[in-house]
């Protein structure tokens, strides 16, 4: 028996689960994908995209790096974008958030190193755009938390830049882009409305 073997077992139940109540599911599944959502969110095993939304596989398209950024030189996050715009024509993006972020305090704390650094350079740059209003909080979870929610609404911005994204609404094809935050504390979702429907 292998190491992992408990995670093959939950499979098994998991599958047994669905197909009681849902005998075609997978069959049905596995002829297409026809996902209406892109969810971009952070790598956080607190925040995983279909639990927090309660959706079941084939309803959520999804990316996840580390403090949910949408980079222009990200081959891996842009590829995800060009793929759930152009073919799976998804309705919505949504840029998910959460408080207490590592990737947000560590680029704050300038912890990281490596490859890491570099990553979160593009956060410490969310920080100095912000700094006056940053500085003011005295609160330093406070102030992590601002800045979690502004993370966000500079990778909304980042994604109406996006190539696909901005021949979508040239074309007229219908795509909503959204920022939201997660409490990892309650389980809520905030929609923090800077959603963008087109230019
Ligand atoms: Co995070």
């Amino acid at each position: 028996m292998g190491e992992l073997q408990h995670l093959f077992d939950s499979n098994r139940e998991w599958v047994k689960e669905i197909t009681t109540s849902d005998p075609d599911f997978f069959k049905r599944l596995a002829k297409q994908q026809k996902p209406e959502i892109l969810w971009i969110g952070c790598s956080d095993s607190r925040v995983p995209a279909n639990q927090i939304i309660n959706m079941l596989p084939g309803e959520v398209f999804v990316h996840r790096n580390i403090a949910n950024q949408v980079v222009y030189g990200d081959v891996n996050c842009q590829s995800v974008i060009q793929f759930a715009v152009e073919v799976l024509k998804v309705k919505h993006i949504i840029v998910c958030g959460h408080y207490g972020c590592g990737g947000v305090i560590a680029s704050v704390e300038q912890q990281a190193e490596g490859v890491m650094a570099g990553w979160l350079e593009h956060i410490k740059s969310v920080y100095d755009e912000n700094q006056r209003e940053l500085v003011q909080e005295r609160d330093k979870e406070k102030m992590i938390d601002r800045l979690c929610e502004l993370n966000v609404a500079s990778q909304v911005k980042n994604l109406c830049q996006a190539e696909p994204v901005i021949h979508a609404w040239n074309t007229g094809q219908p795509l909503k882009v959204h920022g939201w935050i997660y409490n990892i504390g309650d389980g809520l979702l905030r929609d923090l409305d800077i959603s963008v429907t087109g230019l």
